[in-house]
């Protein structure tokens, strides 16, 4: 692993400011960066931090990939990982929502949206940065275990795992039982990972994410493969 960069720190604000130095690295050097960026409750926090660290306008030239989205639900709809995209991290960082390449839960045909989506990463000239959650399965986007390296953006089935995880980021609300998601094959190629990690009962995925066999049975554990991998983790999820 030895492109791995471990940032640990105590949980809260001081991962909050860690992960948002993490992102604000790849704005600095290169404002019109191509990012994919996570939705989920660990990234909340750092995004906030990052719109306030960074100087107005600084992130706004960012090329934004959303990394997954539900079938069948609107932009409008509270489960929307559109809107949650476009809430945390597009407004707060004056990225212009028309030149954000979204995925398309809603289309006709998923199969095009996804080959679209995979056009525009590659017209884009890659992912310079993946900024990635961890699923308590070791899912990364909706590349669910077992999900192979090579696989491409396409239409996912949610795990017993992910459907559990999700049901509460819209209380209520059932979560959808399938999503779209960016393909392992261009998260792992994006030329710099960051994996945010927060929370004690993350702690057993993330020993079997770094430290496991390399499996598709632990989709992120491709990323000990990574060449430029930094990991922002707090204490309670390190006890490796
Ligand atoms: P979480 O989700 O940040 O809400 O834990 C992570 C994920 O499922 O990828």
């Amino acid at each position: 692993m030895s492109g791995l960069r471990l940032t640990l720190t105590d949980a809260g604000e001081d991962f909050d400011t860690a992960g948002a130095a993490a992102i604000a690295e790849t704005v600095v050097a290169d404002p019109k960066a191509a990012v994919v960026v996570a939705t989920g409750r660990t990234p909340m926090g750092t995004y906030g931090r990052l719109a306030r660290a960074l100087p107005a306008g600084a992130g706004s030239a960012l090329r934004v990939f959303q990394l997954d989205e539900y079938v069948g639900v609107p932009p409008s709809d509270p489960r929307s990982l559109a809107g949650w995209t476009r809430r945390s991290f597009v407004d707060p960082l004056g990225v212009d929502p028309r030149s954000v390449v979204w995925l398309d839960g809603l289309a006709d045909d998923l199969r095009a949206a996804c080959r679209a989506y995979d056009d525009a990463v590659t017209s884009a000239g890659g992912l310079d940065l993946a900024v990635l959650g961890l699923g308590p399965n070791g899912h990364l986007g909706f590349n669910e275990p077992p999900s192979d390296p090579m696989s491409r953006t396409r239409e996912a089935a949610l795990s017993k795992a992910s459907l559990a995880s999700n049901a509460g980021y819209a209380p209520g609300l059932p979560v959808p039982r399938s999503a779209l998601t960016a393909g392992l094959d261009v998260l792992l190629a994006a030329r710099r990972v960051v994996l945010l990690v927060s929370g004690a009962h993350k702690h057993e995925i993330v020993r079997r994410t770094l430290r496991g066999p390399v499996t598709a049975d632990v989709p992120a554990s491709f990323l000990q493969q990574h060449p430029n991998l930094q990991v922002v983790i707090d204490r309670d999820a390190w006890q490796v």
